[in-house]
């Protein structure tokens, strides 16, 4: 049952549209991530969710109630910031209770409180301490378990990760991703890291200048994207786009021509008119690397170790480079001329106008 609905959210900062009709409906319990490039709009969305932007058209409701002229303290939400915003003189107990002592919760009340958000976040050993006593991660501790003391309807996090180093930025995701579940709030969660969207994320929205490009859960996005914008912002590295021209038509067969290789695609899985041209899109891990007769060559241009696999960025013919996921110990040489087979089955292609013109088959 929906229990956040947004209806064609509009809010324009003077003659900027940022939220140009948002339309999106969220579950009770729900993890949901915005996602997409710096400056689309996620921080404005959430803000305005959380009454401390205005809107400019639309409406938002939470749990059957119109909020959207509610003022911000009212809306049962709490909100989470890239920038902790700790009351710096106040120890780690006055910073958890502060909420509750401003709204005259009983003292007892309190104290069972603070503890059990203490317990679950394990601040308990650092309850005595100022933030200034604090370590990044401890900090943004103090800065969640000061939300959950609320129980608020909804979680908004902003990029609540985003100043701690990698290492601590995926602890703490997993903690998210624990206290999620342990919790079962409701969770809006902004994000510009794809991987953060996808390891956290019930659905991702990806945003777009204002506007919502596709919402999914991380796996149709990634199998399924809609537009060229959501299959090269999921996914790392990203998927390759090749431009394939010199096409004709069978009955059955869509036959297309890659650096003269012919790829035949088939025609039940191309949505409406055969286009005249297209863009191939195809990701690291549907191509392979094999000794001869492959459906593209190139050239080493270099091979990224990752340990666990390897990446070789490949030179085609036309100048553009390429990305083959190939095997951790594979030995390739800059420069070697190597043979790379497409899975057709995993082939996206696209239009002139970056719109997905194929449909994905259903996984066997
Ligand atoms: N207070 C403001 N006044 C004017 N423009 C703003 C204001 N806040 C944000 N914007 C603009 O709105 C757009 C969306 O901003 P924001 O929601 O912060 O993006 P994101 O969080 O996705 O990086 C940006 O182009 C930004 O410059
Ligand atoms: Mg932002």
């Amino acid at each position: 049952m929906t229990y956040l609905k947004i209806t064609d959210l509009q809010k324009h900062y003077d003659s900027y549209h940022a939220l140009r009709g948002i339309n999106l409906s969220i579950t009770e319990g729900e993890f949901v991530v915005f996602v997409g490039p710096s400056g689309c709009g996620k921080s404005t969305l959430l803000r305005t969710i959380a009454g401390l932007e205005s809107s400019n058209g639309g409406t938002i409701e939470l749990d059957g109630r119109d909020i959207t002229e509610l003022a911000s303290s009212k809306r049962d939400l709490a909100m989470v910031f890239q920038s902790y915003a700790l009351y710096p003189h106040m120890t780690v107990a006055d910073n958890l209770s502060f909420a509750l002592r401003l709204a005259k919760i009983p003292d007892a009340e309190i104290q069972e409180k603070v503890r059990s958000v203490s317990a679950s976040l394990q601040l308990d050993p650092l309850l005595e301490r100022k933030p200034k006593e604090l370590s990044g991660g401890q900090r943004q501790r103090v800065a969640i378990g000061r939300a959950i003391v609320r129980q608020p309807k909804v979680f908004l996090f902003d990029e609540p990760l985003s100043n701690l180093d990698a290492a601590l930025r995926v602890q703490m995701r997993l903690e998210l991703a624990r206290l999620h579940k342990k919790l079962g709030t409701t969770m809006v969660y902004v994000t510009h890291d794809q991987v953060e969207a996808m390891t956290l994320a019930d659905r991702v929205v990806i945003l777009n200048a204002g506007q919502i490009e596709q919402v999914g859960t991380p796996l149709e996005l990634y199998r399924k994207p809609n537009s060229r914008f959501v299959a090269e912002f999921i996914g790392t590295p990203k998927m390759n786009l090749i431009p394939a021209d010199k096409i004709t038509h069978k009955e059955d067969e869509f036959i297309f021509d890659l650096f003269g290789h012919t790829i035949h695609f088939p025609a039940n899985r191309i949505k409406g008119e055969q286009p005249d041209s297209v863009i191939v899109g195809i990701r690291p891990e549907h191509l392979s690397l094999v000794a001869e007769n492959g459906d593209l060559t190139g050239r080493i241009e270099l091979v990224e170790h990752l340990g666990s696999e390897a990446y070789a960025h490949i030179q085609l013919q036309n100048d553009q480079t390429i990305i083959v996921k190939a095997g951790a110990r594979t030995e390739l040489k800059d420069g070697q001329e190597v043979h790379i087979n497409v899975d057709v089955q995993e082939i996206i292609l696209f239009n002139n106008k970056d719109q997905v013109i194929s449909v994905i088959p259903e996984e066997a």
